[in-house]
């Protein structure tokens, strides 16, 4: 995946491009660094630094290495191609030509193999090198770094989002993009306090935001050079085009820490904002998604959810949701699998991609490969103009604004209350075919509604229990593994709390359907074991008791999450969080946020980097 900034105007670009990489160090943390041109005598020179590990060893080397030139390009790394060392650190160069790359060069080994027998010499063991290589040879036979950089993409295959800058060209950055996020920020007075023209470049638009609000979205297959009077865009058949250029609303503040620890333990708790956002956006008095015209499946169709990671647990959601609501029948699909199995498609499907970044590569190949066979596109993302909202048909956004943590938590919830919405909206243009009685329909809608909208409130009474789930965490903080039980919804629930866990804590956690717990997990348990049980009332319950029970007659220590009022559970269990009772096709939403402070409490205890565990990413931009 890895983060691009870029900056030319007549600011000294170290501090920007840092400032920028800083916002994007959630993209990747593994090596960054930075080209920056240099003019002495008029002849500009690169000042290139790397430095392997996080961003602040970056800032180290560039201390001791310090440049005053206008004129750069930056990159924090997470390795695909070559471990993350700091000759495999971007920018890559050659012979005056530097370049930062995020994505995959799919057939970077032909084209290494070619490169070294035109007599290039490789100094790292990275795809992205070949692209500098190629870039420099292009520049033989064309002047223009913009017409270089067109021959270069035209043949590569792959991914990429790429910032270029040559010594020969010292009043442009070149950019391309292809199936990798890339924006150009355009000179903003207003905003940045500067009159002096500049442009920025960058994977994320939380990069340059103190700068500048007025961006431009650059498509598949475009190059673009940039000068301090704007952007010359080319698309993929090298016609020169314009785009569209938008204001940024949202507010830098929101991206920032606001006192809280850590962003994980402030987006935990902005999901009453955030919920009450996504229903504000969606819901119209009585009326869901009043002026919308989204696809509906055919009386045979079917809807296809494909996401990853925690978008997957909300996708299984989804399913359940869609067709105990709906009565449509819904698949779940990880969007990694689904493109490389011949899915089957027919006519009157419809597909949903569910993504907070929209621009998970597996995603974005997945929905396209299904509106390609024939599925009618829908998508559910939480960044607004993202790779997977412009793709699809048609979006709904989740509105949970920035969420910068790694571990994903209110895009999860608000990715919840927006399925549910749609559950709730499908089911009333569905019912009739159902033969479902219309009076009974309206009841259970009603009974929905006035669940969704008293979900901020209900999670804000989740939220006061947080002293409790911290002192619990602590009691579990030394365990190695943690299994997590879960039946019907409260099965996708199990799951993305064993993955909470595992992702910031490195602590082994499994999630699991309680009732296949009898064939294989109950062999692990014993007291060094313990079992996070989602036993909320709903159907099921009892079930899920007796399951409890087995774990307790093996020795098995239980952490139940249950509905306020049951008394038997104290009684089973070691340790109990009470969660508000709500309507069981909801509860989810509500039962998520304990197990994410509880992951939270227990990383934080063991002392994890909890905001950017390692070996992770935030948006997954390959393969
Ligand atoms: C990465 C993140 C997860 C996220 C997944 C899917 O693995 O670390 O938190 O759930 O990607 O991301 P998306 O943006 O498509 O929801």
């Amino acid at each position: 995946m890895c983060g691009i900034i870029g900056y030319l105007g007549t600011r000294t670009a170290a501090p920007l491009l840092l400032e920028g990489l800083a916002k994007l160090e959630y993209r990747g943390y593994d090596s960054a660094g930075v080209a920056i041109l240099e003019r002495h005598d008029e002849a500009p020179t690169t000042h290139r630094v790397r430095a392997a590990g996080k961003i602040a060893h970056l800032v180290t080397a560039l201390e001791a290495s310090p440049t005053n030139g206008t004129h750069g390009i930056g990159h924090t790394r997470w390795a695909t191609h070559g471990g993350p060392t700091q000759d495999n650190a971007h920018p890559h160069f050659s012979e005056g030509v530097s370049v930062v790359h995020n994505g995959i060069i799919e057939n970077h080994a032909a084209l290494r193999a070619r490169l070294l027998e035109d007599g290039f010499e490789f100094k790292s063991e990275t795809d992205t090198e070949v692209i500098a290589h190629l870039i420099a040879q292009a520049l033989k036979s064309h002047s223009r770094l913009h017409e270089a950089v067109q021959a270069s993409v035209a043949q590569m295959q792959g991914a990429w989002a790429l910032c270029v800058i040559s010594e020969r060209h010292p009043e442009e950055i070149v950019v391309a993009r292809h199936a990798s996020p890339l924006l150009i920020g355009l000179h903003d007075a207003e905003t940045s306090g500067h009159a002096t023209p500049e442009v920025f470049v960058a994977s994320d638009v939380s990069a340059i935001l103190n700068h500048t609000r007025s961006v431009l979205d650059l498509n598949d297959g475009d190059v673009a050079t940039l000068t301090i009077k704007g952007a010359k865009i080319t698309d993929v058949d090298l016609r020169q085009v314009t785009r569209r250029t938008r204001r940024i609303t949202w507010n830098a503040v929101a991206a920032e820490k606001q006192g809280y620890k850590h962003f994980m333990l402030k987006e935990i708790h902005e999901q009453p904002k955030a919920i009450r956002d996504t229903i504000l956006g969606h819901v119209d008095g009585d009326n869901i998604f009043s002026k919308r015209n989204f696809p509906l499946p055919s009386p045979h169709g079917r809807v296809i959810l494909l996401a990853c990671g925690t978008s997957w647990h909300a996708a299984l959601c989804g399913k359940i949701l869609i067709e105990q609501l709906a009565r449509v029948p819904a698949e779940v699909d990880l969007a990694s699998e689904f493109r490389y199995r011949q899915p089957v498609i027919r006519e009157g499907d419809i597909a949903i991609a569910v993504s907070q970044s929209g621009e998970t590569a597996d995603t974005l190949a997945a929905i396209r490969e299904a509106g390609r066979l024939g599925a009618k596109t829908l998508s559910i993302c939480n960044v607004v103009d993202s790779s997977i909202a412009r793709m699809t048909g048609d979006v709904i956004y989740t509105h949970a604004g920035p969420e910068i943590s790694v571990a994903s938590t209110k895009a999860f919830t608000t990715q919840l209350v927006a399925l549910s919405l749609f559950s709730v909206w499908l089911a009333g243009r569905t019912s009739s075919d159902n033969g479902e009685d219309e009076g009974a329909r309206d009841e259970r809608e009603r009974a929905l509604l006035t669940t969704i909208r008293n979900l901020p409130s209900t999670i804000e009474s989740v939220l006061e229990h947080r002293e409790r789930i911290q002192r619990i965490a602590r009691r579990y903080a030394q365990y190695r593994d943690m299994l997590y039980l879960g039946r019907g919804l409260g099965y996708p629930v199990a799951l993305e709390g064993a993955l909470k866990l595992k992702e910031i804590s490195y602590m082994h956690a499994e999630g699991y359907a309680s009732g296949e717990m009898k064939h294989g997990p109950i062999a692990l348990i014993d007291e060094t074991m313990p079992v996070v049980v989602i036993a909320t009332e709903g159907p099921g319950y009892e079930k899920v008791i007796s399951n409890l029970e087995e774990v307790r007659s093996r020795g098995g220590r239980v952490i139940a999450v249950a509905t306020m009022g049951d008394t038997q559970i104290e009684q089973l269990a070691e340790d109990v969080i009470f969660v508000p009772p709500a309507h069981p096709m909801l509860q989810p939403i509500i039962a998520s946020v304990p197990l994410q402070l509880l992951a939270y409490y227990i990383a934080d205890q063991r002392g994890t980097d909890v905001d950017q565990p390692r070996n992770l990413a935030k948006s997954v931009t390959v393969e």
